[in-house]
């Protein structure tokens, strides 16, 4: 336990959510990331990662000859006290992209512990955001049930505005994001100091 906590809460609070696309023609996911990052407190600094498209694709025989892309990306990983992923659901699966992006991190401790929340943005999606949860708990990441949410942004046709402005929905990526904030201080053991 640190003699003194509050030196290190505000670090506890960068999140940096994965917008998990393969390009930068996005528009659900990348709209509630975006929304997101906008809708955190001010203690709380977002980043949405645009780049796993940029990535390599994974080979274990050029693992450690370490990418530029792959470097950057693991860093920011490594670096954010807790993760947002939001990817489409293709084909029944997850992404190819999202896929390629996480076995570039399961040879390293990357996602160990780390709490991790799954938002997803189309009700029709019921299998990527359960292959994805196996996957992350495999790679020993956090799951946090109470920070991750289903919201019908595909139905409703919300841009990032839209998301941002509309009442429940922003209310529940507020609550999740405070679920989220609790994941990461019952992480560091610093829970009992809120
Ligand atoms: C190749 C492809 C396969 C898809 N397969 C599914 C699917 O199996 N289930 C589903 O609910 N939606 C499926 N979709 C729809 C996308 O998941 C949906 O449009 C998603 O919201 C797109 O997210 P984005 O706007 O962030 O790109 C598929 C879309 C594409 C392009």
């Amino acid at each position: 336990m640190p003699q003194n906590p509050s030196i290190f809460q505000p670090n506890l609070r960068r999140f940096i959510p994965h917008k998990f696309r393969s390009n930068g023609k996005s528009r659900l996911n990348s709209a509630l990331l975006c929304a997101t990052a906008r809708l955190a407190p001010k203690d709380i600094s977002i980043q949405v990662f645009q780049g796993i498209g940029d990535l390599p694709l994974f080979n274990p025989d050029i693992e450690f000859t370490d990418p530029a892309p792959v470097v950057k990306f693991r860093a920011q990983v490594i670096a954010a006290d807790a993760l947002i992923i939001a990817s489409p659901e293709y084909a029944h699966g997850v992404t190819g992209v999202l896929k390629n992006a996480l076995d570039w991190l399961v040879g390293s401790e990357a996602f160990v512990n780390k709490p991790i929340a799954l938002f997803n943005a189309s009700p029709s999606s019921v299998y990527a955001p359960a292959a994805l949860k196996e996957i992350v708990r495999v790679m020993s990441a956090r799951v946090v049930d109470e920070a991750s949410i289903d919201l019908p942004i595909r139905g409703a046709k919300l841009d990032e505005d839209g998301i941002y402005e509309d009442v429940k929905m922003s209310a529940a990526i507020r609550t999740a994001l405070q679920a989220l904030t609790d994941g990461v201080l019952l992480e560091s053991g610093l829970d009992g100091l809120k």
